[in-house]
């Protein structure tokens, strides 16, 4: 279904929802350490406290108020509408094992695909004060300061991030293990942050597998307005059907290197014809 709403009053919606959504988990934060002792663990082994679950129901409300015909996806309260023209992508913690420690890379993931392409991507992170956002055909700003990824031409020189190789399915390691062992250094644990590092010229390379559309649909706009290049690891670009492969890098040479290694046992295998 098609709905009247655009870019700006979208990222104006999108916007307010990081507002909301900060102010909420700002709450539950004493001295950057999560306050309650309510955390589960879910089926798919990932955390899930009081704090998500009242965050997207929060952001979820305002979503159908002002715009009822369009679709939502959560990662805590399931979704609705995946057909509609507007969908929006929501992950009230990413990080939520971070949030718990206090390790403060959390933060909410909020994106909005138009026609399944993910068209704006803000990701805020309240204990650093930052927020991320990314509109497609316009330069990426962390609060409000325009970011440009830096060129890296070489692996060898490459700050490599993957949020945590724990998650990469057994079949997905050797391909990043081709690619890590090429890199200069690696960081591990910064999970959405990394992209925001990344577009801002501080990381050249971020690698993740195992994860799921709101946990990545914002990190499009955001890498491809500061110059950067992000698709699964087959080349595709992001829609709201990707997961579970992600791969950014800040230059977009070095991108195709990347994805070039990544694949070299499939396409072997290919030629073997096994
Ligand atoms: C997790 C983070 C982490 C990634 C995990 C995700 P959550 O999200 O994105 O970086 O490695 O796969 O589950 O569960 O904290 O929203
Ligand atoms: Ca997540
Ligand atoms: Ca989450």
């Amino acid at each position: 279904m098609a709905s009247t709403a655009n870019l700006v009053t979208c990222l104006r919606m999108a916007i307010e929802l990081a507002e909301t959504s900060r102010e909420m988990i700002g709450r539950s934060l004493v001295d950057g350490a999560f306050r309650h002792g309510d955390a589960t663990l879910k089926e798919d082994r990932s955390f899930v406290t009081a704090t998500d679950a009242a965050v997207e129901a929060r952001l979820r409300e305002i979503i159908s108020r002002r715009f009822p015909d369009h679709g939502v996806i959560g990662e805590e309260h399931g979704e609705h509408g995946r057909g509609c023209s507007h969908v929006w992508v929501l992950d009230p913690i990413d990080g939520t094992a971070a949030f718990m420690a206090g390790i403060p890379v959390f933060g909410s993931l909020i994106a909005c695909c138009v026609d399944g392409d993910p068209v704006i991507g803000v990701m805020d992170f309240p204990a650093l004060g930052a927020r991320f956002v990314g509109v497609a055909g316009e330069p990426t700003r962390l609060n409000g300061n325009v970011l440009k990824t830096r060129p890296c031409a070489e692996l060898a020189g490459a700050i490599l991030s993957a949020s945590s190789p724990d998650f990469f399915p057994p079949g997905d390691i050797q391909a990043f293990e081709r690619l890590r062992s090429r890199t200069a250094w690696r960081i591990y644990g910064a999970a959405a942050l990394a992209y925001g590092r990344l577009a801002q010229g501080r990381i050249d390379l971020s690698i993740d597998s195992g994860l799921k559309i709101w946990d990545i649909a914002a990190f499009a706009p955001i890498v491809s307005g500061a110059g950067g290049r992000i698709t699964d690891w087959a080349g595709a670009p992001l829609t709201i059907d990707s997961g579970p492969r992600v791969l950014a890098a800040g230059d977009p040479a070095m991108h195709a290197v990347a994805l070039e290694l990544l694949g070299r046992e499939d396409a072997a295998k290919r030629r073997a014809g096994t």
